[in-house]
């Protein structure tokens, strides 16, 4: 059982009212710590005052990325109780990220207990109006200061709190995506279904071509045929071509989405067809063009469902459902944030309260 020692901040603040929450930009009062060290084990598990770390200039994960992170969310609901969504999920894929980093397995018990420990802390942060919540960040990072290439022998792992509002500057509205045929983003064999910084830093030039060519995100395509679809910047992505739920499946360079996976479970739960399987670009393009595809939407933590509006390939641009967010991808919306929020009966026992 994990003994947490606690260090209150002296100076507090508190979550601004009547101010519109952009994502990211404010944290919390406190934040929770842990270290690493070969041969002691994880160690040291404390909340203290938010605050910087003194970094050493020879430190391990800056110079070879040897760091994962997660992005999980918690909610207040109308009746003044706050949740988490689907906790367990989030903490064991924090695991398998640090299995592809070489990162020691944490105890998923002593995390749970640290982030709701945390949560309790913290509770009067976590906003209740429609579209905000309180996004959770942990991330564990190699600390070891020598220049060496190899697997460190000392960590931090930390958890950081921060009331946010929706992550795209346009909220629930279509976007507009470029399918990306110069860049890739990973392979299999690689680092793609991890949680970790790379992938991020991969996708920086691309979105920053995207963006100066008027597209608001990037959908890449498969390392080795340029052609099948894997994901978009910050999300999972979903089709519906005549009816039917259709996503690429987990083949070993996508990440497993925790929202994408309560979307397939949703799905199928109301009966509809879904199917996680190789689509090519040529096959969405085609159903465009038969009128066959209805809609498409991603599916991510912090962009929640996010409809696409327009995918454009090689210069050739289909708009989808006229641009305008379509109705199976606003059902899924209104539900997963329904249940979030409390308004919606938690039937599939997705959320767990922050009690004490
Ligand atoms: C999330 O959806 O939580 C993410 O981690 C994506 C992004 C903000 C990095």
């Amino acid at each position: 059982m994990i003994e947490i020692a606690l260090t209150k901040a002296e100076k507090t603040s508190s979550l601004p009212i009547g101010q519109e929450l952009v994502f990211g930009k404010i944290f919390t009062d406190h934040m929770f710590v842990m270290d690493y060290t070969t041969g002691k084990g994880w160690h040291s598990p404390r909340i203290v005052p938010y605050g910087d770390f003194p970094i050493s200039p020879a430190m391990l994960s800056l110079h070879y990325g040897q760091a994962i992170f997660e992005g999980m969310k918690a909610f207040r609901s109308a009746d003044n109780r706050v949740w988490v969504f689907r906790p367990y999920e989030y903490l064991n894929r924090f695991n398998r990220s640090a299995h592809f980093l070489q990162i020691p397995q944490m105890d998923v018990e002593d995390i749970h207990t640290a982030l709701f420990t945390l949560l309790a802390l913290e509770k009067d942060w976590i906003p209740g109006k429609p579209g905000t919540s309180l996004y959770i960040r942990p991330l564990v990072f190699a600390d070891e200061s020598q220049l060496g290439v190899k697997v460190a022998d000392s960590y931090k792992l930390f958890i950081i709190l921060s009331p946010v509002g929706a992550y795209y500057k346009t909220g629930f509205n279509p976007i507009s995506i470029k399918v990306e045929d110069k860049y890739v983003r990973a392979t299999k064999g690689g680092l793609g279904e991890a949680k970790t910084p790379a992938n991020y830093a991969m996708s920086l030039a691309a979105q920053q071509e995207a963006y100066a060519e008027g597209f608001g995100q990037v959908l890449w395509l498969d390392a080795v045929h340029r052609k099948y679809i894997e994901e978009v910047g910050t999300m999972n992505i979903l089709f519906k071509f005549n009816g039917e739920i259709v996503t690429p499946a987990l083949n070993g360079s996508i990440l497993g989405g925790i929202t994408r996976k309560t979307v397939l479970e949703l799905c199928r739960s109301w009966g509809i067809k879904v199917s996680e399987r190789q689509i090519s670009v040529e096959e969405v393009f085609e159903a465009h063009a038969k009128g066959e595809l209805e809609e498409v939407f991603g599916s991510g933590t912090a962009a929640v469902i996010s409809p696409v509006g327009e995918l454009t390939w090689k210069g050739q641009k289909i708009v989808i459902n006229n641009n305008q967010t379509g109705e199976f991808a606003q059902k899924l919306f209104d539900f997963i944030t329904g249940v979030q929020s409390g308004k919606i009966a938690d039937q599939f026992n997705w959320m767990e309260e922050i009690k004490g």
